[in-house]
């Protein structure tokens, strides 16, 4: 470990503790926890996703659940190693609704997706990742700061502003909720072939290095 990556290492433990303690909106009254982001600190490439599950939310950790294994998947077919990779979440509370026994999934809201975003701009602060893959609407409009459709920009490198390169693609759970076993296996194909952009980036920074 270089000592920068010692120094932002240090750093992002402190984010996560304090955004443990976030009251920016209201998701912490119901939530279990925070879920912060994970991975290390020189990470070149940050997934995004929308926000903690069922499972993240009482794990405390991203993307371990269903979706989670879906992304994992992928993530190796396409020859991407998640453990070099800084996984997180747009929103970092579970927006849920009681029913019955299980806790039914609710999308964030523009509002929601505004008060969470400074700890991501905080975590991209530290990371300087060269590529943040925005998974699914919610991350994209997180990443890209307004609305972002996903089919008109997925599939690309696209330059931010603020430094970093983005790439949209769906997120895992779409493929996971697509009722037709052909539409599933295309779409899951498209997916890897997203992910394969990132993978060449990472081989092309490890070879720099
Ligand atoms: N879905 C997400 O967007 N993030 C997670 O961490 C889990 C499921």
């Amino acid at each position: 470990m270089t000592p920068t990556s010692r120094t932002s290492s240090a750093s992002l433990s402190a984010l996560r503790e304090e955004a443990a303690g976030c009251r920016a909106c209201d998701l912490w009254k119901h939530a279990t926890q925070t879920v912060f982001g994970e991975g290390p600190a020189h990470a070149q490439v940050v997934l995004v996703g929308e926000q903690p599950g069922d499972k993240e939310d009482l794990a405390g950790h991203p993307f371990v659940g269903p979706a989670g294994a879906m992304l994992d998947r992928a993530l190796e077919e396409a020859g991407v190693d998640r453990k070099k990779t800084y996984v997180t979440n747009a929103v970092k509370h579970f927006k849920f609704v009681p029913r019955g026994k299980i806790r039914l999934h609710q999308k964030p809201n523009t509002p929601e997706i505004k008060a969470c975003r400074q700890w991501y701009e905080r975590e991209l602060d530290l990371l300087k990742p060269e590529l943040v893959v925005a998974m699914g609407a919610t991350a994209a409009q997180c990443v890209f700061g307004k609305i972002t459709p996903i089919n008109k920009n997925r599939g690309r490198v696209i330059d931010l502003p603020e430094g970093p390169k983005a790439l949209v693609t769906v997120h895992p759970s779409y493929l996971l909720r697509l009722p037709d076993e052909d539409a599933r296996r295309r779409e899951y194909a498209r997916f890897v072939d997203d992910l394969k952009i990132a993978a060449a980036l990472m081989r092309k920074s490890a070879r720099a290095a």
